[in-house]
């Protein structure tokens, strides 16, 4: 089993890292062989709303983004792992959203077997986290997914790193739990 986590902040060693680490951690122990990637770090443009994918569900630009869309096609588990900005996800992770534009053509596709689930951390005691889950279920039915849940901590700001890792630990053990029961 493979799974990516797409790590959505830009801040290195910060909370969204540390949970996507501990979640792989997890994943690892269960056997799955795990990648992640950091958009932040590639060269991604923005979806300009073309819409030549309407055609032939591909998305016409040429940047890193195919780096993207081949960790997609090759895992059985994607992760989106996100701070919450302004109530919602990063701008690196919806940017990354929104170029699977190409994808929701496919949506009269029988379900694949692949599984998405959502990592998300919020500095605030009541980060509206319902905001960014809705966005990345519409991203799990748009790309013809399994929703398998999500890891939610709020009061990131309090500066407790370890409850962000124990939260991503755990996560990580019941995703790869679900995905063996076929629950
Ligand atoms: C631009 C920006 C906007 C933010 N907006 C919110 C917000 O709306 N609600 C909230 O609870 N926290 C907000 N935060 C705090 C982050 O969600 C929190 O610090 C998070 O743990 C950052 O993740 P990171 O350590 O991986 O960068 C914001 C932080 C930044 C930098």
């Amino acid at each position: 089993m493979k799974a990516t986590i797409l790590i959505g902040s830009a801040r290195t060693k910060g909370n969204t890292e540390v949970q996507a680490q501990s979640v792989a951690e997890a994943l690892t122990e269960e056997g799955y062989e795990v990648d992640t990637i950091r958009p932040a770090t590639l060269k991604i443009n923005h979806c300009n709303g073309c819409n030549r994918c309407v055609d032939d569900g591909i998305c016409h630009q040429d940047d890193d983004m195919q780096i993207i869309y081949d960790a997609f096609d090759d895992s059985d588990l994607f992760i989106i792992a996100t701070p919450v900005y302004f109530s919602g996800p990063s701008s690196i992770i919806k940017q990354v959203i929104d170029r699977f534009q190409c994808r929701w053509q496919s949506i009269d596709e029988p379900e694949s077997s692949k599984a998405v689930a959502l990592i998300c951390n919020g500095g605030s005691r009541n980060p509206r986290f319902e905001n960014i889950i809705s966005i990345a279920r519409a991203f799990a039915f748009a790309t013809r997914c399994r929703w398998v849940g999500e890891s939610l901590v709020d009061s990131t700001d309090e500066n407790d790193i370890s409850k962000v890792a124990k939260a991503g630990y755990k996560f990580g053990k019941q995703v790869a739990e679900e995905l063996r029961e076929g629950i």
